[in-house]
């Protein structure tokens, strides 16, 4: 049996990665600076640090709490595509949930390869094709909730807010 909406621990694990995904994509702060100083051999300013600091831990976070939402998931499991939906929409959205949530590990590892390790290929990909791949994607995802609630009116919404179908 599906359930009919998303759990509050579910919902609250959804919205809180959203906000520090959209954290770390429009204010990545520093990050760059600190890592391009670190290879040159120069010493970063203390107020550098604390903001590349916050990017890397909100990147740890974002693993922390998708991989709570992974098991939860499992558990729990989610609803299943409204009816109104019509079929090659329900794919598409499968297939973008799960790029998501593949971007969701996929980008701070490649970050944590480039600054940890001295990767420059991860470090391309992070900040160029999987940046872009993650904007594309929260773009769409956000077209296609607004779909639901004003073309197909639908609960999506409502299930991963209020969380009632
Ligand atoms: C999902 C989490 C993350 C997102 C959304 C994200 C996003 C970004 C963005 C938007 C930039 C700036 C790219 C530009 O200048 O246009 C950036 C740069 C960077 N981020 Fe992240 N980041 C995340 C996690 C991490 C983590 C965990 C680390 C390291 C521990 C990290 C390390 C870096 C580094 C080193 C750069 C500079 C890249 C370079 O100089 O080549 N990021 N990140
Ligand atoms: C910014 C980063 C975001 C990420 C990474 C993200 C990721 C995801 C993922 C992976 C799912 C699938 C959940 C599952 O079935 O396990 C989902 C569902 C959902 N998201 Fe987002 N989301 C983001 C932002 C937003 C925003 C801004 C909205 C507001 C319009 C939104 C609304 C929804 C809704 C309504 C669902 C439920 C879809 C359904 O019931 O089929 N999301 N999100």
């Amino acid at each position: 049996m599906k359930p009919l909406a998303y759990s509050i621990a579910q919902r609250t694990l959804h919205w809180l990665t959203a906000l520090l995904i959209f954290f770390n994509l429009l204010f990545p702060g520093r990050i760059e600076r600190v890592t391009d100083q670190l290879a040159e051999g120069s010493v970063p300013a203390p107020q550098d640090w604390t903001s590349a600091n916050l990017h890397i831990y909100t990147g740890f976070a974002i693993i922390g709490l998708t991989v709570l939402r992974l098991i939860l998931r499992a558990v729990q499991g989610a609803p299943d595509s409204p009816a109104e939906e019509p079929a090659f929409f329900r794919l598409a959205s499968k297939v973008a949930h799960g790029l998501l949530y593949l971007l969701l590990f996929a980008m701070p590892v490649a970050g944590i390869a480039k600054f940890y390790l001295g990767v420059d290929f991860a470090g391309f990909l992070h900040a160029g094709p999987m940046k872009v791949a993650l904007w594309t994607l929260v773009i769409a995802h956000v077209c296609g909730v607004l779909v639901h609630k004003f073309y197909w009116k639908t609960n999506v919404l409502d299930r991963m807010t209020r969380g009632v179908n």
